[in-house]
């Protein structure tokens, strides 16, 4: 069956061999006679898996013992509270916030009783950027410096990550896309359904000397992350599929060549589209005010009037190229491009661009 080019925020296209590999797998694992989302994940079959995808994660990542894998459920949303109730032991936390995400998390933070200090923000400008880290206003001392990498919803990025003792990374839309500077992590952390799989799930890599500051007493323990991770996230039954689906992103990952290479081809997949904006004449413009913090994941551009944006969406349907509309406090075109876009997809993009403006512009 023809797959269209998907450019949805997520949930998101995943590579084409992982789902058939998954499919195979819920019908019949291993020739068992019965599919991995029907056995218990207390048996060896499920064991199995966490335990390779664990394993795999951390080669990926290139943590060893200092870190644990952890598989969560609740969204990164959930996440949001967690952190503060488990890591903020009673110190101003400090947030950035140049984005919805990040604005999002920090307004969680507050509402379980954290301390919150904004170092930066651009939401004067509509979270068009990042202002530069020699500006950020950090506490001496902070708890964690909590980071979204990657806006999804305004398409720019944290090119370099800060240097923190406890750095927090919200990476949801970035999870996997490029090397994450592992030694410099305390967590990091992000929904699957965007470059790892399917919704209901998150991944968080958390360093274990975090877990000297769970409070020893109100925290469920199935939030609680040292519990999690002694119980290799199974204290209730997790979303054994997704863990699969996952595993299999993971091995697919490898096959690419590991996350460097990932970032390689992320960038020109990206470079493809933000040139024919830059090459528009001013037909296309983009939305973040310095070109070099532009998204590698999430492209996002504007066209001359509603008008054109709708119709630019609804052509591209036409052709195959779908969920393109920018999210509604941006508006325009947000074109995203996982690392299960294939280059092909970016290309296709490009290309319509520009037969669109020459018939429309
Ligand atoms: C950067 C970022 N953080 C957090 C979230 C929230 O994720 P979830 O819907 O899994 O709670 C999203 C969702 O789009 C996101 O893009």
């Amino acid at each position: 069956m023809p797959r269209v080019f998907n450019f949805s925020a997520g949930p998101a296209m995943l590579p084409t061999e992982v789902l058939e590999a998954s499919a195979k797998a819920l019908l019949d694992y291993q020739g068992k006679g019965f599919g991995i989302a029907e056995c218990s994940h207390r048996g060896k079959e499920f064991d199995g898996v966490v335990d390779e995808a664990i394993a795999r994660c951390k080669a990926l990542l290139g943590v060893g013992d200092s870190h644990d894998v952890l598989f969560l459920q609740g969204g990164a949303t959930q996440l949001f509270s967690l952190i503060p109730m488990q890591f903020a032991a009673g110190k101003t936390v400090d947030y950035v916030t140049t984005g919805e995400w990040g604005k999002k998390a920090a307004g969680a933070a507050k509402e379980v009783g954290a301390k919150v200090n904004i170092v930066a923000t651009s939401e004067a400008s509509n979270f068009d950027h990042t202002p530069a880290q020699s500006a950020w206003k950090l506490t001496p001392d902070a708890g964690y410096l909590h980071v979204c990498s990657n806006e999804t919803v305004h398409g720019h990025r944290l090119v370099d990550l800060p240097k923190h003792d406890n750095l927090i990374v919200d990476a949801s839309s970035e999870f996997m896309a490029r090397p994450h500077p592992m030694d410099r992590i305390a967590l990091i952390y992000g929904g699957a359904q965007k470059n790892l799989g399917p919704s209901g799930l998150v991944l968080a890599v958390v360093r274990k000397d975090l877990y000297a500051r769970i409070p020893e007493k109100g925290l469920p323990k199935l939030f609680n992350f040292k519990a999690q991770a002694e119980n290799k996230s199974m204290i209730n039954t997790p979303p054994t599929f997704g863990i699969y689906i996952l595993l299999e992103v993971f091995r697919w990952l490898e096959r690419q060549g590991g996350l460097a290479k990932m970032e390689q081809i992320n960038a020109a997949k990206a470079k493809l589209i933000y040139d024919a904006v830059d090459g528009s004449g001013g037909y296309y413009v983009g939305t973040i005010a310095d070109k070099a913090q532009r998204s590698h994941m999430n492209v996002t551009f504007k066209l001359p009037s509603e008008e054109k944006t709708d119709l630019f969406v609804k052509e591209a349907a036409k052709l195959g190229m779908v969920a393109l509309k920018g999210y509604r406090t941006v508006g325009g075109i947000r074109a995203s491009i996982y690392n299960a876009m294939p280059t092909e997809g970016c290309a296709a993009l490009a290309k319509f661009m520009k037969d669109f403006q020459a018939k429309n512009g």
